[in-house]
């Protein structure tokens, strides 16, 4: 017999290059998480085309949302509301996605609930995790985002620093195509790094010194590029390894310090990992050494729910959707939308 008390939400997720839908209970069970990834077509052009991105998405949402509620064993009569994306991301890509909700939720009286694609990298953690609550910090590094937030209660967040150029995830795409490793980097990077002598080479880490919580990776990548580009010009070999290596830990160095530093400073006993990056084996482990010195619980996701998925998404829907978030037929893609704003 079904528990009366069980919210299930229809979750889409459509922002960039990955097409999805999830059935999420309660915001912490997931009965399916279908995720088509478009990487390999994008991997011919060394990265996202916004227009073919938006094709596959019109071609693919409706195929992931039937396999959805196929694989968690329901239909749209048993779902209370549907949650999607809207913002930030791709445009062609996010309208996709709300389309789509508003149809079903249009059709079938259903509540619906636009959700900050950020807000839903963070609640990833609350699947993995069924026991964590806010109050935490959560450092999300993703392949368009660098924040560092502190989450004062479900979908309640105060942003303390931000990327002032390249997202963390950009600045692996782009060092892992300047060393031949094509798209997407971070993975391979990743990997190759673990083969490196990260002291190898001393790449710098950038301070910002008007908020010690931002975070600059342009110049990083500019190192990093320069490197490469003078060896060639001495018609040296350059190890690869070292060079993954080195960046990773000038990366994942700079994320570590500003995370700890920060929940210190706010008195939090716990620290959450979100977005693609948070993937990295890096800094995984660099986190989980400044943690345990400092007497910090880590949280991160497994990498399923690390990169774009829609049951992320779902979990964030139903948090919204508990404290009363409804969305009209107004609903539209925000590109740019800002995470805390409606
Ligand atoms: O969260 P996500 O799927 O998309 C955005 O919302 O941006 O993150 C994708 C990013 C890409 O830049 C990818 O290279 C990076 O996450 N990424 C990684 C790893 N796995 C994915 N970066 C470093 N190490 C990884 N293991
Ligand atoms: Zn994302």
């Amino acid at each position: 017999m079904s528990d009366e008390r069980e919210v299930k939400i229809l979750a889409i997720e459509s922002s960039c290059d990955e097409t999805s839908a999830a059935v999420v209970v309660n915001g912490r069970k997931v009965l399916s998480n279908i995720i088509y990834s478009q990487i390999d077509i994008h991997t011919l052009y060394g990265g996202v085309v916004p227009e073919i991105a938006s094709r596959k998405h019109i071609e693919k949402v409706n195929q992931v949302i039937k396999a959805a509620l196929k694989e968690a064993d329901c239909t749209l009569d048993d779902i209370d509301a549907v949650a999607v994306t809207y913002g930030p991301g791709l445009v062609g890509a996010l309208l996709v996605g709300v389309g789509a909700a508003k149809a079903i939720s249009y059709a079938k009286k259903l509540p619906l609930v636009g959700v900050h694609h950020i807000e839903g990298h963070i609640a990833a953690n609350f699947i993995e995790s069924p026991d964590l609550e806010p109050p935490f910090m959560c450092l999300v590094v993703s392949g368009g985002h660098t924040h560092l937030v502190k989450v004062t209660g479900y979908g309640e967040f105060e942003i303390l620093g931000v990327t002032r150029d390249d997202a963390a995830g950009e600045a692996f795409d782009k060092v892992a195509r300047a060393i031949g490793l094509g798209y997407p980097g971070g993975p391979k990077v990743d990997k190759l790094a673990k083969e490196g002598n990260p002291d190898a080479i001393s790449f710098p880490r950038a301070k910002i010194s008007d908020n010690e919580y931002d975070f600059s990776f342009s110049g990083l990548k500019s190192a990093v590029l320069n490197y490469i580009n003078s060896a060639e010009m001495k018609h040296e070999e350059i190890n690869r390894a070292d060079v993954a290596a080195s960046f990773q830990k000038s990366v994942t160095d700079v994320l570590s310090e500003h995370a700890v530093n920060a929940a210190k400073k706010y008195g939090m006993k716990k620290l959450a990992l979100a977005g693609g990056v948070a993937s990295n084996s890096g800094l995984r482990a660099a986190m989980k050494e400044l943690c345990d010195k400092n007497g910090i619980e880590l949280y991160y996701p497994k990498p399923v729910l690390c990169t774009d998925n829609a049951a992320m998404i779902g979990a964030a829907g139903y948090y919204e959707y508990i404290k009363g978030t409804r969305h009209g037929w107004d609903l539209n893609a925000i590109p740019n939308l800002k995470l805390g704003e409606r």
